[in-house]
């Protein structure tokens, strides 16, 4: 009986030493030849690189080989060789050769010319199987996985914070809300208004816009935690910075004040592009070269480079300044505006040509929870700001004080009852602490160099989109 062999991964395969029976199983990216000879080109996902199949046409294999076109699944068995042909150690001689599944060359719409982004994002099957889709899914893979590597290095404590919730944690009014009442019949109080008593919770849930109060429970318990996870916000900006379904990861620690909290802001984005340099080479490289030979460059600059701190004032004054002599933005700044991505890009890009660390921005423009400064104006919020992204984290120390944070859930006319569970951490055992979030997909944006949100996310969900 001849002996089985095991499928290899592609990744595997290239590094193997030539000499051997193998079988690959995959997607064929290419074919071409002679009248003598075929050339697969085939790719398994397992990395960004294809390998050469080489079959000798014969009576036999012709009919197969005419079967074969870009995107037919087939399974290749055959003898790893050295190959002769640049780019490639080795190559496969194939001895057999099984198709999974064909693909209609007519109707795959993957030709070899170029498809744009727009028109990969429509069609579902297509997008995972390019050459850049492949490598943004395993970066973005990587990425996860150090991420959870960072905080168990640290011993921060991984706490899953709830998806369906009840209070509106940024108090900006974005949730998608979470009902089981019939919309055609919805049941209504005596006030005439939708009667939540009779709703799956009995009372209005939403999707969550922040795990942050619930983890703010659990730093002040376990000293320090982190969450990753879907996060909910149906802001109706269209922007290729904004998603309505994104991944934020947010760290939440007992002790910290906000120099602590810069401090591990600082080292966690650099571990991570980092860890991408280190462990993601190839794809990063594929994206250099494909689409934005700066990137490496950026990525390893990144690295090597102290982010400036400026509090938000003194920030305000460098962009005045910049208007004084002769450059134009589109949103106009002044102290107590919130700043556009072009101005967080002004003073990344142009000014200061680094990562910029924005703290101290006026209370009335940051949520509620933010620690109150002696100033009565500003709190102690810190916004990291990238190259290209504009801010990727926001966070701040926060308001350990029960009665400041009660007079400012107060003032701003929040409903404090929906968040008595919430400050009874202020009332047993308050202690100093800080936290913050980072998107997962602006951090992807900056190691991916793609220009769009939608693009570092495999199903992306924007005002109007949820298709798939
Ligand atoms: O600045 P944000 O709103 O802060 C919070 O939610 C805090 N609760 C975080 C904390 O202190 N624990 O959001 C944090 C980050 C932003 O800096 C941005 O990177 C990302 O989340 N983000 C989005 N990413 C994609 N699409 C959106 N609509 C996003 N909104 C925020
Ligand atoms: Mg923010």
């Amino acid at each position: 009986m001849a002996k089985e062999i095991l499928r290899s991964k592609v990744n595997d395969l290239l590094a193997m030493p030539a000499g051997q029976e193998v079988l690959a199983k995959g997607w064929v990216r290419t074919k071409r030849g002679n009248k003598e000879i075929a050339f697969i080109a085939l790719n398994d996902g397992s990395t960004i690189k294809n390998i050469q199949i080489v079959v000798d046409k014969t009576p036999e294999t012709e009919p197969v080989l005419a079967r074969i076109s870009t995107g037919a699944c087939i399974g290749v068995t055959g003898t790893l060789v050295e190959s002769i042909g640049s780019g490639q150690a080795v190559e496969i001689k194939a001895s057999g050769i099984e198709i999974y599944g064909e693909c209609d060359p007519v109707r795959y719409p993957l030709q070899k010319k170029d498809t744009s982004f727009e028109y990969l994002r429509t069609v579902a099957h297509l997008r995972p199987r390019t050459n850049t889709f492949g490598a943004i899914y395993r970066l973005r893979s990587q990425m996860a996985f150090a991420i959870h590597q960072y905080f168990h290095d640290k011993g921060f404590v991984y706490l899953n914070t709830p998806l369906i919730t009840e209070s509106d944690a940024e108090g900006a009014g974005q949730m998608f809300q979470v009902t089981t009442l019939d919309l055609n019949n919805v049941p209504k109080n005596k006030k005439n208004l939708p009667d939540y008593k009779q709703d799956f919770f009995g009372k209005m849930t939403s999707l969550t816009v922040s795990g942050q109060l619930e983890g703010e429970l659990g730093a002040t318990a376990v000293g320090e935690i982190y969450t990753f996870g879907p996060t909910f916000r149906a802001e109706n900006s269209n922007t290729p910075r904004h998603l309505a379904e994104f991944w934020m990861i947010e760290p939440e620690m007992a002790f910290y004040d906000i120099k602590d909290n810069m401090d591990l802001a600082e080292d966690f984005i650099k571990s991570l592009v980092k860890y991408a340099l280190d462990n993601c080479r190839d794809d990063i490289q594929f994206l250099n070269d494909r689409y934005d030979e700066t990137l490496i460059a950026r990525l390893e600059g990144v690295i090597d480079t102290e982010f400036v701190r400026l509090p938000y004032g003194e920030g305000i004054e460098i962009l005045k300044a910049a208007i004084a002599a002769g450059h134009k933005f589109e949103y106009p700044v002044d102290w107590g505006t919130d700043l556009q991505s072009e101005h967080e890009r002004y003073l990344v890009e142009e000014h200061f040509k680094r990562p910029v660390i924005l703290t101290d921005y006026p209370k009335d423009i940051k949520a509620f929870y933010m620690k109150q400064n002696e100033d009565g104006k500003t709190v102690r919020a810190m916004d990291v700001l990238f190259p290209k992204i504009g801010e990727i984290i926001g966070g701040s120390e926060r308001e350990a004080d029960l009665q400041k944070l009660e007079n400012r859930i107060d003032e701003l006319h929040m409903k404090r009852d929906n968040l008595e569970w919430y400050l009874d951490t202020r009332r047993f055992g308050s202690c100093p602490h800080s936290g913050f979030g980072l998107g997962f997909e602006r951090l992807l944006l900056f190691i991916t160099g793609m220009q769009n949100i939608r693009d570092v996310i495999p199903f992306p969900r924007t005002p109007k989109n949820a298709e798939f």
